[in-house]
């Protein structure tokens, strides 16, 4: 895949190639443009989307390559279709090793030129990603092109550019996410959000070892205790330029940097890939990102990673046990594979308590049941509020980033009852888990406060290749942030 994506001068004359993108059902004639003729007649053109005919043009005694890249109908047009097609000139690029791109926007509708721009922009920049974060010598380096593309319209290339560097915020939550459990410690993604807020001017602040006693997150110390690596609360903060004295809004990403499930350990091999349920907070990290680098709203935001590793020791968490919050809610632990809800009560108490959150989101790889339930496909959503769910809606979909809303309901809280505490973190009745994991979070959200959990364990990584991702993870969440933040700040 492309080495790197980058926004510069390139002009219809000077380009290795050209590249069109064009609706199925758009009949224009384009006399100006006789290469779009030229290929729209080949036999092999129906405009569906992802279809892509090839031809030639001599220009100034050079042969430059022309791309018509199909859209499929205006009528069915989505964001990531769009997407999807820039990821197949990416990877057609990658093959003719053509550097010099020009974009001819001619089939974009100029009104939406401002996503389209994005979306091309993200999707080349995702596709720069290869998952190999740990190259050694046995590994050899491939050559691989880098790609300067430009469509000679200065607003379009700006909103490249934006793209581009949305891109670059969710590669860096996909390494993170890639990174191995052994190296990816939750001291290591304190030192991930230390070095960003270096670099980006953000504030950070890492709880741990006896200041988590004397800050009563009761959650992150009994998931952790297990583990000779012990666990964190990262707070990162961003205050807009013109500081104004709004209250924060406040992201939370479940943070385990490896889930064995604790003494209810996890069978059958179904820990492998468990390195990843750290990924909501790998979308907060890259979040903060693009909120610092390029996105810079103007209402403050929190972003707290729950960090822990859910290990197997003399020293684990048993069911049986029962823990007191900080907002004294007590909770019996049923099942240690439960850990996602316990660490999270503390960001969500923590959000309430002393940022005095105006709103607040949480992303986790909560529940195995989301995946049966919407797949790959939707991230599974919580929310009563509904201008906070309106607004994630609109983010959606804009990002391209799905959601689908599950019900929280008070007799999901009564499945919770505990016989020796105030509630139980599992019913062992699986039913509805998933939405037992939300109505868990419930308790630990000030009445009034905006919430939404986003229940991300079947979207945070992909099986296959797909589009501009390759077989692992997405760094879902940054786009959804992005977009929300765009709206709302
Ligand atoms: N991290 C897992 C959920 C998960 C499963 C994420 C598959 C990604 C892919 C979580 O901590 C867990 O183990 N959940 C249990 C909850 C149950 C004990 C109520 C589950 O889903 O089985
Ligand atoms: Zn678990
Ligand atoms: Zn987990």
């Amino acid at each position: 895949m492309p080495a790197s994506v980058t926004v510069n001068e390139v002009t219809a004359t000077d380009a290795d190639a050209i590249a069109i993108f064009m609706f199925e059902d758009d009949d224009r004639v384009f006399r100006e443009n006789p290469e779009i003729e030229t290929a729209r007649a080949r036999t092999e053109w129906t405009g569906e989307k992802n279809n892509l005919v090839e031809t030639f043009r001599t220009q100034d005694g050079r042969e430059q390559r022309i791309f018509l890249l199909g859209l499929g109908n205006t009528l069915d047009f989505e964001p990531h279709i769009l997407h999807d097609v820039a990821a197949t000139l990416g990877k057609r690029l990658d093959a003719t090793k053509d550097s010099r791109v020009s974009l001819d926007i001619v089939g974009l509708d100029t009104p939406n030129a401002r996503h389209y721009g994005r979306i091309i922009g993200e999707s080349l920049s995702l596709l720069t990603w290869d998952g190999k974060t740990l190259p050694g010598t046995v590994t050899k380096a491939t050559e691989k092109p880098e790609i300067i593309l430009s469509s000679g319209d200065v607003q379009f290339d700006n909103h490249l550019r934006d793209g581009i560097a949305l891109g670059t915020s969710i590669n860096f939550a996909r390494t993170l996410s890639q990174t191995p459990p052994n190296i990816a410690t939750p001291l290591y993604m304190a030192e991930q959000a230390r070095q960003l807020a270096l670099d980006t001017g953000l504030d950070c602040r890492v709880i741990e070892g006896e200041e988590l006693i004397t800050e009563r997150l009761e959650g992150l110390i009994t998931v952790g205790k297990a583990s000779e690596n012990p666990p964190c609360l990262i707070r990162l903060a961003y205050t807009p330029e013109r500081t104004t004295n709004t209250a924060p809004v406040v992201i939370i990403g479940k943070t385990i940097t490896y889930d064995t499930g604790g003494l209810s350990l996890k069978v059958n091999n179904g820990m492998v890939g468990m390195k990843r349920d750290k990924d909501g907070g790998c979308a907060v990290l890259g979040a903060m990102h693009a909120i610092a680098t390029t996105l810079q709203p103007n209402v403050p935001v929190i972003g707290l990673l729950v960090a822990a590793e859910n290990s197997v020791s003399n020293n684990s968490m048993r069911p049986d046990d029962v823990i007191t919050y900080r907002n004294g809610v007590t909770v019996e632990i049923t099942n240690t594979d439960a850990e996602g809800r316990l660490v999270l009560a503390d960001a969500l108490c923590w959000a309430c308590e002393v940022e005095q959150a105006a709103s607040i989101i949480d992303f986790a790889t909560l529940t195995g049941g989301v995946v049966v339930a919407l797949g790959s496909t939707f991230a599974g959503l919580f929310c009563d509020d509904d201008e906070l769910r309106a607004a994630l809606e609109t983010a959606s979909e804009e990002s391209g980033e799905r959601i689908w809303r599950l019900p929280l309901h008070a007799e999901y809280r009564e499945m919770l009852k505990s016989p020796v505490a105030d509630i139980v973190n599992s019913n062992p009745n699986r039913k509805a888990h998933p939405i037992q994991g939300a109505a868990f979070l419930e308790h630990f959200v000030e009445e009034g406060t905006p919430w939404a959990h986003i229940d991300i364990a079947g979207v945070h990584s992909v099986d296959a290749d797909t589009g501009a991702f390759i077989k692992g993870p997405t760094g879902w969440g940054v786009r959804l942030i992005a977009a929300w933040l765009r709206e709302i700040g």
